[in-house]
């Protein structure tokens, strides 16, 4: 994969966007700031992003729009996962739809975007890693930790080397059907709150529900008022989660 490094960007995800739309970038480009000034969280929110406390990079790959692109940001999450695992982080899991926690606290996030250039599609998977954060806001304490504050000292350039490597690993699995099914039992086995009462918002209304686990195409399946529900996108909240 091809690495572009930045001191200073508003976003990694915008930056690829804008590269990708001048033709400067193609498929499987990595792109890493040290800083930045706009990072972006999931559901138009912020994502902290001060220079030295962070892993904050943008992995690109050319999608074939009808293969659902969308299994890319459950192959990113199972990425970051395995990668932390190597490193013998402990406690790791997965909340729906691809935040990993350690215990039940955000660790990283993951932005992913879909920008069709000239007719071809480009997943813009961008990925933030809480490192060296020695503390967080006091509405972020309860819900957010690093791996600093975990007491695990990794080296961000390793961890991002072998981030690389294991997405490579995930990404080439996921396009294989057989393989894919092995990927979300994987996925399944490390979920969070399987069994769980979770709030949610279907087509505009709340509902509470039990998760029951993840589909092949990367959906939540959750039983609510005794039938299955599959939910594309969003944000689940967790009873008893967060305390
Ligand atoms: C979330 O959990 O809300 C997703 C956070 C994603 C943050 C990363 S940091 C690198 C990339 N560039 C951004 O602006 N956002 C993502």
């Amino acid at each position: 994969m091809k690495r572009l490094y930045f001191d200073i960007l508003d976003s990694t995800n915008e930056k690829a966007k804008r590269m990708l739309r001048n033709k400067e970038i193609s498929s499987d480009t990595l792109i890493r700031a040290l800083e930045q000034s706009s990072g972006k969280g999931r559901l138009g929110r912020s994502w902290l992003s001060k220079k030295g406390e962070g892993l904050y990079l943008s992995i690109i790959k050319e999608v074939d729009i009808n293969k659902n692109p969308s299994i890319l940001t459950v192959a990113a999450a199972i990425a970051v996962f395995k990668s932390l695992e190597s490193f013998d982080v402990k406690d790791l899991g997965i909340k729906w739809p691809n935040d990993i926690l350690i215990g039940s606290k955000k660790l990283c996030g993951i932005l992913s975007e879909l920008i069709e250039v000239d007719g071809r599609f480009f997943a813009i998977i961008g990925i933030g890693i809480n490192v060296n954060n020695k503390s967080f806001s006091e509405d972020l304490t309860t819900k957010a930790t690093s791996l600093f504050l975990e007491n695990v000292y990794i080296d961000m350039m390793d961890l991002m080397d072998n981030l690389e490597l294991s997405f490579e690993e995930v990404y080439n699995k996921v396009s294989d059907r057989w393989n894919l099914e092995k990927i979300v039992n994987f996925l399944n086995d490390h979920l969070i709150g399987i069994g769980n009462t979770v709030e949610f918002n279907y087509k505009g209304t709340k509902f509470l529900g039990i998760i029951d686990g993840i589909n092949a195409d990367g959906s939540l399946r959750i039983i609510s008022e005794g039938r299955l529900m599959d939910i594309f996108s969003g944000e689940i909240t967790l009873k008893g989660l967060y305390k």
